[in-house]
């Protein structure tokens, strides 16, 4: 089974080439539980790095379950460049839950993180070369995960263990607090907004109001906004958006 969570659509484009590939199902985190993990041979976890870890939905959902001890858990993540620790916190998570995490593998994808200076989404040249060769990266995995081998292959960019032992738990405490998400005067109430799917972003009186205290800090409702009207403070009014062609 692939476990599949995404916000912007890229890592769903992983999951289903690699369920094509190795003739697997893919399920959505939202639609699994511990009935529908329990028994399957091989659970592929498929996400994307945020802030160098695991997105709080992921996190949430191994707190919440226990763990099917007889499968063999393997994780295919996304990234704009580097993963730091990520499959240590994913391996640790699992095991506190009672299952053992296995090989580990990352695939460059296009950059959606936007929320800080520095911080932008890819050009469309970048976009373009880094999907033809996540596209090849993938066959990779597939052929990996296939073989059995027992070790997989992350990139984890510089200063790893400070990223994800450091700067991780600051950057889920400090800067994903929903309250600084704001919509502007040209949203006309399309509701686009919602397809970020987390569940924590309503409608009411046809603008969007996210709901603060659960949100996850995808991103996926401000790139999902056709006018460019919602903004996470000043810092993203200039940046470009992005949505996976899925
Ligand atoms: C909140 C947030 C934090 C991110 N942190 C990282 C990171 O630490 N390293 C990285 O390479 N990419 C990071 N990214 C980029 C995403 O991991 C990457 O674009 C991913 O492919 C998005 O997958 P999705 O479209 O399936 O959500 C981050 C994105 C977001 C929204």
């Amino acid at each position: 089974m692939i476990l599949l969570y995404s916000a912007t659509g890229n890592t769903v484009c992983v999951a289903r080439q690699l369920g094509r590939l190795l003739g697997e199902e893919v399920v959505s985190l939202h639609e699994a539980d511990a009935n529908r993990l329990k028994g399957q041979q091989r659970i592929v976890w498929c996400f994307p790095i945020h802030s160098w870890g695991m997105p709080k939905a992921v996190r949430g959902f191994i707190d919440s379950l226990v763990m099917p001890a007889e499968s063999k858990h393997i994780m295919v993540c996304t990234c704009g460049d580097d993963i730091g620790m990520a499959d240590y916190q994913w391996r640790k998570a699992l095991a506190k839950r009672g299952a053992t995490g296995g090989a580990a593998f990352s695939v460059q994808m296009p950059n959606t993180y936007v929320a800080l200076p520095g911080f932008d989404v890819d050009s469309p040249e970048v976009v373009s070369l880094k999907l033809k060769q996540a596209a090849v990266r993938v066959e990779e995995i597939a052929r990996a995960i296939y073989a059995d081998e027992p070790v997989g292959s992350v990139v984890r960019g510089a200063f790893a263990r400070v990223k994800t032992g450091l700067l991780y738990p600051l950057f889920m405490r400090f800067l994903t607090h929903a309250s600084r998400f704001t919509v502007n005067d040209d949203c006309v109430g399309c509701g686009k907004c919602l397809l970020a799917k987390c569940g924590y972003i309503e409608l009411k009186e046809g603008r969007p109001i996210w709901r603060h205290e659960r949100c996850n800090m995808c991103m996926a409702c401000y790139h999902s906004c056709p006018r460019h009207a919602i903004n996470y403070t000043r810092f993203t009014r200039k940046k470009g958006q992005y949505l996976a062609n899925q």
